[in-house]
């Protein structure tokens, strides 16, 4: 395996020896912005989405202004040409913190299970943090560790009311009764995916809340975002969903042809 590269304000070094000062409050209180981009062979996919989000998620937050956009873009792909180019299949991890550093790390892909086990988590999303993507994710990691203590794969973030909204770093969508395939809308407090943005565009899908009783009756479900594209869910609590279904095989294609489309690549 090649070496993961960093490259902290300008300087590209091995990922394991870059360092940040402890003073720095991204680090101290996870006050930061963060991004993380697939790559495929070498090309990151939809860039400029993730950078219109990190800008958002920066000025949300009040980070140091302006955004620094323009020196990440010349900075990347000078790093990612270092980390292996066209032979580089994997992610891109952008962090700008609140001392204005400006972080951009190379990662190799994670392995995701094929299809997904899933348990519910009683989650409230910070209200002041909509629109944003902080670097405060330990709520988040946490749900996904508390939800493999109860032998799950990953969390099914769902409110105190029962409504089910995504997963800690990835989108829900299922296939209601009538066979719509559905996601829950932006104003339940969920992350603007990019992915599920992509998807939106692709294929018809309807954006409503849904419970867990609901979803524990749907059809078919599968999990999205950058990292996972579209993952298949096997169960959720003790429903099993039986082999993948019909919708979500088509929804898997069409994303990853659309990638294709999108990076030249067929
Ligand atoms: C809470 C949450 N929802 C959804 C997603 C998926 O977003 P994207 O498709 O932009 O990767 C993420 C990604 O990290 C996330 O953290």
């Amino acid at each position: 395996m090649s070496e993961e590269l960093a490259c902290l304000d300008g300087s590209t070094a091995p990922a394991a020896e870059t360092t940040i000062p402890v003073t720095d409050e991204g680090f101290l209180r996870g006050d930061g912005a963060f991004e993380v981009i697939r790559v495929y062979d070498g090309q990151p996919f939809a860039l400029d989405e993730h950078f219109e989000r990190m800008e958002r998620s920066a000025a949300n937050l009040r980070l140091p202004a302006p955004f620094p956009r323009k020196s990440y873009e010349r900075e990347i792909p000078a790093l990612l040409e270092a980390r292996g180019g066209a032979g580089f299949d994997g992610c891109l991890r952008l962090v700008f913190t609140r001392e204005g550093r400006r972080l951009a790390i190379t990662e190799q892909a994670k392995l995701m299970e094929e299809r997904v086990r899933l348990g519910f988590v009683t989650f409230a999303p910070t209200r002041v943090l909509d629109g944003v993507k902080s670097l405060s994710y330990a709520a988040n990691m946490l749900c996904s560790r508390l939800a493999r203590e109860r032998g799950f794969d990953e969390a099914l973030l769902v409110t105190p009311h029962g409504r089910v909204l995504e997963g800690p770093t990835s989108s829900l969508f299922w296939v209601d009764g009538s066979g719509t395939l559905c996601t829950p809308p932006l104003e339940d407090h969920i992350l603007a995916s990019i992915t599920r943005a992509h998807l939106l565009n692709l294929v018809d899908v309807t954006e409503r809340p849904v419970t867990t009783e609901e979803l524990l009756g749907a059809q078919e479900a599968f999990m999205a975002s950058t990292v996972r594209e579209v993952q298949p869910v096997a169960a959720i609590e003790d429903r099993e969903f039986g082999e993948t279904g019909e919708m979500t095989r088509k929804v898997a294609a069409a994303f990853s042809a659309h990638v294709d489309d999108v990076l030249g690549r067929r």
